[in-house]
């Protein structure tokens, strides 16, 4: 399958004429005959023959969990919300009973009868008077409601027990505003004691909403249990307890290298018991308990541990794997020695169960779930944020679980995260560090990682933003990151991997945690902010080496920012221009090594008008690259950089 690329709407080519090929400074802005305040020229530099420094063409990955309803009610593409009837002192949320003409019925929870040891629990509708008309039973109104649209078909299943003869179960999917019913069949419970059953709902021609229930009702007098309840809409390469299409896409075109998961705090927990124990989070769904989340909500798991690796094969990535470390978010921690070594097992296991092969106990866990061949792996990571940990126990912690994990799995690459004191042998690969800053903060960091020490660990940035917007980030948030995304090339000698967080965040009302998310979404729709969009240029346009390069002309305290790489492979220079300032950048680039012939370089911008600016749910391409062609005689490029404007130039460099 090919994935769509970032630039998919309004392709506006602009043919940009530059030195030799023009009568002088070409601009967005001259384009539109208007004069606009410019800055001094400023000469950029860049000799391609002479490689200083490498780059990690790898740099840009994902960083996930579940938080703002990334995987419930966003990539995992169930449309049932509380499917395995989680109750609180109001009742069971998300579910409403429904009773038609002289129906009645009773619903409680039976906390004792459930379909399996880990959902031992189900809702028990007691019905006494339904008949054909006057039906009676449930409905469930999804994550913001279900999305219906025409000519699909949803598949659904439940388990239910039958006390007497309460006739097929009907399920209907109905508008919530006009009452319409979109799709409707019946399922016979013919089997004995708790029983899944399966079922398909097909829309005709309905118009698209997300303003939908399911409804579950029967028409005769008995009692049906019922547990783990599901509605799955066409999901992506149409896998069974598969993702979001529309968000996997979106992702594809980051071109990211990995994902880090399952966490940040979900893989800790709020306290010791809320551990991510990716154990139970494996297997068939019924075996699934679910847990407490630390992000206020219940996950039920269905999107476990092998629904990770398998989005990471849908992408076409690598798991860097977090393992829990023994610390939880409300500060306690296990004590390192024997009381931390079940936690240290746990994380062998999970890496036996991502990369053993079928001989193996885990591996062959992993086969009988469903995927016969071992993941790659390269990295793993030693727990999340431990620098919060004021015990001072994670050096402690972090050496147990490195000393178990190099003894076993030497090929790996270990993270710590936090600068650890530990004996030699024992040091960390990489330190995980993590920026969330202002624009006007993560301008002032650009520096930061110039005058780092080259030697020790190596840097993994997984989690960082530039952060104002809400729900996702707006453009002067994109500039910050672009500006920090330059940064990190350049310093992608010691900068390996990084991952911008969160990731996801459903738009609406109530869904969100945490603000300034990278992709928003409600049941329908998905958008790209303008941090997105600077993400898929950055991602999909950077080499793995760094040839000499320098600026003058430009004030070291204006926002003006650059990087430059070279592809080995194809012979591309990719250069990235990120002007934060309210005035256009003229640039005059010397690109020593390239022929004296006419050349043709591409080039992508991403221009918005404020700081402020931004797409939405309703605006969702206000702001976007748009593609032009830079064409130039000689080695030298007279280039102006709009205002506000982040871009890539590609130059075929051979
Ligand atoms: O990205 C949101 C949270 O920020 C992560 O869960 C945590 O690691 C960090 O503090």
């Amino acid at each position: 399958m090919r994935f769509p690329i970032c630039i998919t709407s309004r392709r506006v080519v602009r043919v940009l004429f530059a030195a030799g090929l023009s009568a002088g400074w070409v601009t967005a802005s001259a384009q539109s005959h208007h004069v606009a305040p410019v800055q001094p020229v400023a000469h950029l530099e860049v000799d391609t023959s002479v490689i200083a420094k490498p780059a990690s063409q790898g740099l840009y990955g994902l960083m996930t969990e579940e938080i703002n309803h990334s995987y419930q009610g966003g990539l995992y593409a169930e449309l049932l919300s509380n499917s395995t009837f989680r109750g609180n002192w109001m009742g069971v949320d998300n579910w409403t009973e429904v009773v038609r003409g002289d129906a009645a019925l009773t619903a409680a929870m039976d906390r004792q009868d459930g379909p399996s040891a880990a959902l031992h629990s189900g809702l028990v509708l007691k019905v006494t008077a339904a008949s054909v008309g006057n039906e009676a039973g449930l409905s469930n109104s999804g994550y913001w409601g279900i999305p219906v649209r025409a000519n699909t078909t949803y598949k659904g299943s439940f388990y239910a027990k039958v006390d007497g003869d309460v006739g097929p179960v009907t399920a209907r999917l109905i508008n919530n505003q006009t009452g319409a019913v979109a799709a409707t069949t019946h399922v016979d419970l013919g089997g004995s004691g708790w029983t899944r059953y399966e079922f398909t709902l097909k829309t005709g021609e309905v118009k698209t909403s997300a303003n939908n229930n399911l409804e579950l009702t029967v028409a005769r007098p008995g009692t049906l249990h019922l547990q783990l309840v599901s509605l799955f809409p066409p999901t992506y390469e149409n896998q069974p307890n598969g993702n979001r299409t529309d968000l996997i896409e979106k992702m594809a075109a980051m071109h990211p290298n990995f994902i880090r998961l399952p966490g940040g705090n979900y893989l800790e927990g709020d306290t010791l018991k809320d551990w991510y124990n990716w154990k139970e989070t494996i297997g068939p769904l019924v075996d699934r308990p679910g847990h407490m989340a630390p992000w206020t909500y219940w996950s039920t798991d269905g999107f476990g541990l092998m629904e990770f690796l398998k989005w990471t094969e849908e992408l076409h990535v690598e798991p860097i794997l977090a393992v829990y470390a023994g610390y939880a978010l409300r500060g306690e921690h296990v004590k390192p020695g024997k009381d931390l070594e079940p936690y240290v097992q746990s994380a062998l296991d999970e890496v036996e169960y991502v990369t053993g092969d079928a001989s193996t106990k885990w591996g062959a866990e992993r086969a009988k779930n469903g995927h016969a061949a071992p993941f790659p792996l390269h990295y793993i990571e030693i727990g999340n944020e431990d620098w919060f940990d004021k015990s001072g126990s994670y050096d402690e912690r972090y050496a147990q679980f490195a000393e178990a994990l190099r003894k076993k799995y030497p090929q790996y690459k270990l993270i710590a995260t936090a600068p650890v004191k530990v004996k030699a042998g024992n040091e960390p690969d990489l330190i995980d560090d993590h920026y969330y800053k202002s624009p006007a903060d993560m301008f002032a960091l650009v520096h930061h990682y110039d005058d780092a020490p080259r030697t020790g660990p190596k840097v993994f940035v997984g989690e960082w933003a530039t952060r104002s917007g809400s729900p996702t980030p707006n453009f002067g948030d994109a500039l910050g990151d672009a500006a920090f995304m330059t940064s990190m090339e350049r310093n992608s000698d010691i900068i390996k991997i990084a991952s911008y967080a969160p990731l996801l965040v459903n738009v609406n009302p109530g869904a969100m945690q945490w603000p300034t998310d990278l992709i928003g979404y409600d049941a329908l729709t998905s958008y790209g902010s303008p941090s997105y969009y600077a993400q898929c240029m950055f991602g999909g346009h950077i080499g793995d080496e760094q040839p000499q390069n320098s600026i003058t002309g430009v004030d070291p305290n204006a926002r003006f920012f650059y990087s430059v790489t070279v592809s080995s492979d194809t012979h591309v220079l990719h250069l990235k221009l990120v002007n934060a300032t309210t005035l256009d950048q003229p640039l005059e680039i010397a690109l020593k090594g390239l022929g004296a012939g006419a050349h043709e370089a591409k080039l992508i911008s991403l221009h918005g008008a404020t700081f402020q600016a931004t797409n939405t749910i309703a605006d969702p391409m206000a702001i976007h690259p748009v593609d032009g062609v830079l064409r130039f005689a000689g080695a030298v490029v007279k280039h102006t950089v709009p205002a506000y404007t982040i871009e890539v130039l590609d130059v075929p460099v051979k």
